[in-house]
């Protein structure tokens, strides 16, 4: 996508496994490459096989049936199983693990840390379990969970999974107009909220946004209100009731909902290159199996292991990652409040040392601005605990690869750097610590019974070493099922572009030891900080302010963010492109989508680049954010050429 930090992200280092991780590991490389086959060549065998991880009521008998035909798609696995997540999560580890810590729990504020016992965390589930189903809420009934990162999210997520209710998750830092679109479109009638969130010592107003919200979504019975900061809030008493007081008359028992393995477990919003954003629906077996499966594999989870992964339960890698695959497992996981540069920048380091943690995932944009700081406030913390690295969310660059593997772990630990998408479930690529040569900036090989094809614009399949784009060819269990309420939006998405297969929206290459490098998006959604922005969903907010008649937002290359927002805007006939509205525009974006979506660079522009048939050259407008004017390419199908010269001359933030 962009030149320059393509060329950043070649790196020809090697590292070989070192005989230690071989030996700890699960998979060596030549049962790798063993195990591999064999989930392609007898998939069926090797499903069935891997499905007893996890307890069934009925264990299914039918393994695949996937189709990914044109006008067929339809994904099913494990069709005949029964199970419950929640059951598979907590109660059928209680006679071993009662008193095992299930979540470490770390505050905002340093002095802030609780551990949970599975046991605890059984009777916490059920006690909301009860809660909602005294509201009435029951099997395949949407509930909206916007809570900031407190033990009580796991809880509502997990008593959702419990009563076979479909849990949708909104990330606490999105504003109350993408709440309300959210709980618009899966028509949820009960919100779970706090009266505020906390991220670095900074208070978010949680239920006055809920407010907010369900006052522009209407439909919402009840908001539970989780009492966190304390700051009084506004109660409706017809509508909205305090979390603790309705949990002290109920009991902390409450039986598993039987879930068919292709139930509903949750939807989660994502944003595409069109329109609003989607909800992706997973179900229940293929989801919760590959979720454990790779928790297990990829970040070599041993019995006793302190797991923290510092993702948001906002987004899909708080659900996989913080909450199923690793409870799935039995496993300790360390579930952060907070954000890594405060109340210092040794915030990580100091939070890995105080709860002894040996497996550590995390995003490039952290570790790209914990790099900014130097290396002084890791090294001034021991992480001796620490055994294994992973990155997701965006491609890595080496040089922070590097940072991460020699100044954070010592060049002791393995980085697994993990390719997936909410829409995978699970991980897809990644390397496995006792089996994979490392190399900075590469996501490796795929996981088990995963076929990823590079396929150029025509969808011809590319051999051997090449570029291209990303696609899978064939289904795997954890992948996403349809979009909530909209199947044709799902065939459209992801099986249109490319016939019969997958289509990630990544460009990815593939180097000649069948290493594969995800080079980006090729679409018009951007990452930026690891999260995903559909374009179109900041241009339709900024056309909306008053003063704007056109807009086109692109990504360019930003050092910590690894993508930025470059927000190109024609203001409407006789109006003055300041300073000040520069500042009104990047308010009201934030506002009306949430802080992440900010644009970073406004460039008033008289006009933009287009065909004679109106279209926008969005390739034109990347090329100048990206500051790469000498590669516009081909200009001469544009109505006016000359608004290029102009929009060249005046972009932002020259370097
Ligand atoms: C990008 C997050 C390079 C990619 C789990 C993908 C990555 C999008 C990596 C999905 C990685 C994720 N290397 N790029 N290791 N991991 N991506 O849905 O562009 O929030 O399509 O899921 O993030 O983002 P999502």
């Amino acid at each position: 996508m962009n030149n320059r930090r393509q060329e950043k992200s070649v790196s020809d280092k090697i590292y070989d496994v070192p005989a230690e991780w071989t030996t700890r590991a699960f998979v060596d490389d030549a049962k790798y490459n063993e195990m591999y086959a064999r989930s392609i060549s007898h998939s069926n065998g090797f499903w069935a096989e891997q499905a007893k991880r996890l307890n069934w009521s009925h264990a299914p008998t039918k393994i695949e049936n996937t189709s990914f035909a044109p006008g067929k798609i339809s994904i099913k696995w494990f069709e005949d199983g029964v199970l419950n997540a929640a059951y598979n999560c907590i109660d059928r580890h209680l006679p071993k693990r009662a008193n095992q810590t299930a979540i470490i729990w770390e505050g905002d504020d340093p002095s802030q840390s609780k551990h949970i016992s599975y046991q605890e965390l059984h009777d916490e589930v059920c006690k909301m379990a009860n809660v909602l189903r005294n509201r009435n809420v029951g099997k395949g009934d949407r509930v909206t969970i916007y809570l900031p990162m407190i033990p009580e999210a796991a809880y509502a997520m997990l008593a959702c999974a419990r009563i076979g209710a479909v849990h949708s998750v909104v990330f606490a830092g999105f504003s109350p107009d993408s709440l309300a679109q959210r709980i618009t479109d899966c028509q949820s009638k009960i919100i779970i909220t706090a009266d505020e969130g906390l991220r670095g010592g900074k208070k978010v107003p949680l239920k006055n946004n809920v407010d907010a919200a369900v006052a522009k979504a209407g439909g919402v019975d009840w908001v539970v209100v989780v009492k966190h900061t304390g700051t009084p809030v506004n109660m409706d008493p017809a509508r909205d009731f305090w979390y603790r007081e309705a949990a002290e008359v109920v009991t902390t028992e409450c039986p598993c909902e039987p879930m068919n393995a292709e139930d509903p477990l949750f939807i989660l919003y994502t944003s595409g290159s069109t329109g609003q954003p989607k909800g992706v629906l997973h179900t229940t077996g293929g989801y919760l199996l590959f979720a454990s499966m790779t928790h297990q594999y990829v970040f070599d989870y041993h019995e006793g292991d302190i797991y923290w992964c510092t993702a948001d339960v906002g987004w899909v890698t708080g659900h996989s990652y913080i909450l199923y695959g690793p409870l799935a497992n039995g496993a300790t996981t360390l579930m952060f409040e907070g954000v890594p540069n405060y109340p210092s920048m040794s915030r990580f380091w100091e939070v890995i040392d105080k709860h002894k943690v040996n497996i550590f995932y995390t995003a490039p944009t952290a570790i790209r601005a914990l790099m900014q700081a130097g290396d002084e406030p890791v090294k001034k913390t021991s992480r001796k605990s620490l055994r294994l690295l992973g990155s997701v969310g965006e491609p890595i660059n080496p040089e922070a690869w590097e940072w991460y593997y020699h100044v954070v772990g010592e060049a002791r630990a393995p980085i697994v750097d993990t390719w997936w998408q909410t829409e995978t479930g699970g991980i897809l690529i990644t390397p496995l610590p006792g089996a994979t040569k490392l190399k900075p900036g590469s996501a490796t090989r795929p996981f088990f019974g995963v076929v990823p094809e590079i396929v150029d614009a025509d969808g011809k399949v590319l051999d051997g070493e090449t570029s291209g784009n990303l696609c899978i060819a064939k289904s795997w269990p954890g992948q996403m099922r349809t979009v909530y309420g909209d199947h044709a939006r799902f065939e459209q998405t992801y099986f249109s572009t490319y016939k019969n297969k997958y289509f990630t929206g990544d460009g990815c290459r593939r180097d000649a030891d069948g290493y594969y490098w995800i080079t980006g998006r090729v679409d018009d959604v951007i990452n930026v900080s690891g999260h995903r922005m559909g374009t179109a969903e900041v241009e339709s907010s900024l056309v909306a302010h008053e003063k704007v008649s056109e807009a086109a937002v692109v990504g360019y290359p930003h050092d910590i963010k690894g993508q930025g927002i470059y927000a190109y805007v024609t203001l409407m006939n006789g109006v003055e492109p300041t300073e000040e509205l520069r500042k009104e525009l990047v308010a009201w974006v934030r506002k009306d989508i949430g802080p992440i979506a900010s644009p970073d660079l406004i460039q008033f522009a008289p006009g933009l680049p287009k065909t004679r048939s109106g279209k926008i050259m969005r390739r034109i407008l990347r090329k100048i954010a990206e500051d790469e004017p000498s590669s516009l390419g081909d200009t001469s199908t544009l109505a006016d050429p000359a608004v290029v010269t102009d929009l060249v001359e005046h972009r932002q933030n020259k370097r």
